[in-house]
């Protein structure tokens, strides 16, 4: 085998509830993820010791050393697997981005989880689903999020996930988003600091909201919009205000419901149906309130290697 490649997907949060600060630096919360057709793509190669390489969407304003997440979580799974495997060389990493980087769509959580199931693979390491999140989870909050994908329920940093319907009861609905890249980026660490400074008191510790499970499980996209919520959406409005502006926009257009994706500057917009949508993107394009737009749709899986063609 010469190398692997896994595709990845942004993510979205339906609801996000951040609860008072915890006395790691995190926040306790309760949050929607949900899975998104914008793809980052990450293949690894062996080679004589770690090394990366980032081309694409932003490409220049990612850490290409150590600090990159990927190889950090590279360096974790090397640490979490025992026996001949462990003793594997180093990697070569190539991330081909699509996903905006610092945009709210934990982009780098993603590179963070492919890069976990290629050496995964590649090392032929045999870890499950499960012992792969447990590392994800120590890697970061969004990581373990990333290699299940769909819509999936996160509490603790974020990193402890449960599957959001009963794969049963879930209705096949796709959802069709547009999403409306910032001219700039928002740091997430600031962005949850300037909401502890903007909260009066004490947070109260957060809840998942059944009006948003309740549209969910229906799959009706005009219940889903009326519902979405992001508790850092207000933070990321006082430190880029612009961003009032998008959101409105989008409404005004037509929407069925509009907020700031995670901790932002990346607005998000659900539309009734692919042909609004393509009339929103166009729209918004047009109305000059953002760098550029793309159509989505989910919910996706979550990491999955790409089948080389032979
Ligand atoms: O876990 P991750 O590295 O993605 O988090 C980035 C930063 O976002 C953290 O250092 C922290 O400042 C903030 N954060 C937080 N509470 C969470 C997740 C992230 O305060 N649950």
């Amino acid at each position: 085998m010469i190398g692997v490649k896994v595709r990845v997907p942004a993510k979205l949060n339906l609801q996000l509830a951040v609860g008072p600060p915890r006395g790691d630096g995190y926040h306790g919360l309760v949050t929607v993820f949900h899975a998104v057709s914008l793809f980052d793509e990450v293949t690894v190669v062996p080679a004589g010791r770690d090394g990366i390489a980032v081309t694409g969407e932003g490409a220049d304003r990612v850490p290409a050393d150590q600090d990159n997440l990927a190889l950090r979580a590279v360096a974790a799974l090397r640490a979490a697997v025992t026996g001949a495997a462990a003793d594997r060389a180093g990697v070569h990493v190539t991330i081909a981005k699509r996903i905006p980087v610092a945009a709210g769509l934990a982009g780098g959580s993603a590179d963070a989880a492919a890069a976990l199931v290629a050496c995964n693979e590649l090392w032929d390491a045999g870890l499950s689903g499960a012992q792969l999140a447990e590392v994800a989870g120590r890697v970061g909050s969004d990581v373990a999020f990333a290699l299940l994908g769909g819509t999936a329920v996160g509490r603790g940093r974020g990193e402890r996930l449960t599957p959001a319907l009963a794969p049963a009861l879930a209705p096949a609905t796709q959802y069709h988003w547009v999403l409306a890249f910032a001219d700039g980026q928002l740091s997430t660490p600031e962005v949850y600091a300037t909401l502890d400074r903007l909260r009066a008191a004490e947070a109260a510790e957060p809840d998942l909201d059944a009006a948003l499970m309740s549209a969910l499980r229906s799959g009706d996209a005009r219940l889903l919009g009326r519902a979405l919520s992001n508790d850092l959406q207000q933070a990321a409005l006082a430190m880029f205000p612009a961003l009032r502006k998008t959101l409105a926009a989008g409404l005004e257009l037509g929407a069925l419901g509009a907020l700031v994706a995670g901790s932002g500057p990346t607005c998000v917009f659900l539309a009734a149906s692919a042909a609004r949508a393509l009339d929103l993107a166009v729209s918004l394009s047009g109305a000059g309130v953002c760098r550029s737009v793309a159509r989505v749709t989910g919910p996706v899986p979550g990491a999955a290697v790409v089948p080389v063609a032979s």
